[in-house]
C-alpha cells in the first residue's frame, strides 16, 4: 500500500467513526448552544465526534489535526502531513431532525488534499476520494453532464451575509434551480457526483467546511477556483464550484452575487 491509499483508507474509517458517534444521538433529545449567531449551533456531541476522529488518526499517525471543535488546531500548516476534520458538517440540520449531515475527513500534504472522506450516515452516503478517482458508496461517480446553465442546479453555501437574498436571485435568474442543502461537504459531495451542476461561496470558509469536497470535485472531473477564478486553496476567498461544462458563467454569476 502506498503512503496515499494508507492515508486514503484512514480518512474513511476515521470518517465512519465519527459519524457512527453521531448517529447514536441523531433524533434524541440535544442540548443546542449557540456561537456566531442563532443560526451557528454545536452540541457536546460534536466534540464527542470529533474526539473519536482525532482518536482514530492518532492510533496511526502523530500528524498535527486541523478540527472545528475545542481540541484540535486550526491553521492547516504549510508544510508536511496533517489532517482536518468537520466531525459533524450541517449541526443546522442535524439537530432539527434532517438527515443533510456528516463527517468529513481530509488528509493533506504541503497544504494539498491527497484523499478525502464524506460519511453522511443518516442517508447512508459515503464518498471517498484517494489520489484519483471519487466513489459514491462503492461506485466511481463523476461530476454532471450538463451544459446549459439554464439546465443547473447551483447551490449557495455561503454568501456574505450583506448581499445574501441578492446572491440567491443571482443564481435563481442565471440557472435552472438553485438548492441549500445546509451542510457545505453534502453539498461540494453532491457536486462531485453530479447530483447538482455548481456551488459557490463568496465568502472565505474554514477549511474543514471544504477542502476534502474540493478534492473530491477535482478528481470527479470538475472546477473549483476562488472568486478570481484562480485554482482553489483551501484559504482562498470565495469558493467557486462547478462540473467545468460552464464554469465561466457560475464564476461570473458568483462574482455577481458577491456584489462585484
Ligand atoms: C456549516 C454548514 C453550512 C455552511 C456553513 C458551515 P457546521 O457547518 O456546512 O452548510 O453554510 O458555512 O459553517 O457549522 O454545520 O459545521
Ligand atoms: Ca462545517
Ligand atoms: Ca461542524
Amino acid at each position: 500500500m502506498t503512503d496515499t491509499e494508507a492515508r486514503a483508507d484512514l480518512v474513511a474509517r476515521a470518517a465512519d467513526a465519527g459519524a457512527r458517534v453521531a448517529l447514536e444521538s441523531f433524533r434524541e433529545e440535544l442540548t443546542v448552544e449557540t456561537k456566531a449567531d442563532k443560526t451557528d449551533v454545536v452540541t457536546q456531541i460534536d466534540r464527542d465526534a470529533q474526539r473519536r476522529v482525532v482518536e482514530t488518526i492518532h492510533e496511526e499517525y502523530d500528524d498535527p489535526v486541523i478540527g472545528e471543535e475545542e481540541g484540535a488546531s486550526k491553521t492547516i500548516p504549510e508544510e508536511g502531513p496533517a489532517w482536518v476534520v468537520d466531525p459533524i458538517d450541517g449541526t443546522n440540520n442535524f439537530v432539527r431532525g434532517l438527515r443533510i449531515w456528516g463527517t468529513s475527513v481530509a488528509s493533506v500534504v504541503d497544504g494539498e488534499p491527497v484523499a478525502a472522506a464524506t460519511v453522511l450516515p443518516a442517508l447512508a452516503d459515503t464518498y471517498l476520494a484517494g489520489a484519483e478517482r471519487v466513489t459514491l458508496n462503492g461506485d466511481p461517480v463523476r461530476v454532471s453532464s450538463r451544459e446549459d446553465p439554464d439546465a443547473f442546479v447551483v447551490d449557495p453555501i455561503l454568501l456574505d451575509d450583506a448581499a445574501d437574498t441578492a446572491g440567491v436571485d443571482v443564481l435563481a435568474e442565471r440557472f435552472g434551480d438553485y438548492r441549500r442543502l445546509g451542510c457545505a461537504q453534502a453539498t461540494l459531495a453532491a457536486v462531485a457526483s453530479g447530483s447538482l451542476d455548481a456551488a459557490i461561496t463568496t465568502v472565505r470558509m474554514h477549511p474543514w467546511d471544504t477542502i476534502a469536497g474540493a478534492h473530491m470535485i477535482h478528481n470527479a472531473g470538475g472546477t473549483v477556483t476562488d472568486l478570481d477564478g484562480e485554482p482553489w486553496r483551501h484559504d482562498s476567498r470565495g469558493l467557486v464550484a462547478s462540473n467545468g461544462a460552464a464554469h465561466e458563467e457560475v464564476l461570473a454569476a458568483a462574482q455577481r452575487a458577491a456584489g462585484e
